[in-house]
């Protein structure tokens, strides 16, 4: 169960040349990288993506955020793939988090946490689709 999961590097890590330390961490824990793409988050993707918090206090400064630099996607495969990268990214407010958590390493603010991944497996897929569409959960590899 929970076989796929999707990270987002965020704009903060891409700015300072964190990605490649990133996904060392992720591979190191035995994840498979699947799928992996750099693009800028347009307004309408960000909006979708982000839709559960609409309405949040956080809401416009994580949009804004999340559309002013590049990110890194990637879907990532191992067995409980959802709740073992949560594991290992931390808590959202990086400071709270674990020491060698990958938010606690590069996250800046509760905002700039360095990286996303997806909270549950119904969630996994939804924002696997929104990011890669033609991504095929039954035959992939
Ligand atoms: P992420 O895991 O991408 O999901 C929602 C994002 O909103 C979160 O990481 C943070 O970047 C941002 N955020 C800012 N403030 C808060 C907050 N108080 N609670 C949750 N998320 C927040």
């Amino acid at each position: 169960m929970g076989y796929y999961t999707l990270l987002l590097i965020k704009p903060d890590s891409t700015a300072k040349n964190h990605v490649g330390a990133i996904l060392q961490i992720v591979e190191d824990d035995d994840f498979i990288i699947e799928r992996l793409k750099m693009f800028k988050m347009d307004l309408e993707l960000a909006e979708r993506f982000y839709e559960i918090h609409k309405g949040k206090d956080f809401y416009d400064k994580l949009i804004k955020f999340m559309t002013s630099g590049k990110i890194v996607a990637a879907v990532l495969s191992r067995k409980n793939a959802v709740l073992e990268l949560r594991k290992i990214i931390g808590t959202t407010d990086y400071h709270k988090s674990k020491p060698e958590t990958i938010r606690r390493i590069y996250g800046e603010t509760i905002t700039r946490n360095a990286v996303h991944a997806s909270d549950s497996i119904e969630n996994a897929k939804e924002e696997i689709i929104k990011i890669f569409p033609d991504f095929d959960f039954n035959n992939n590899n």
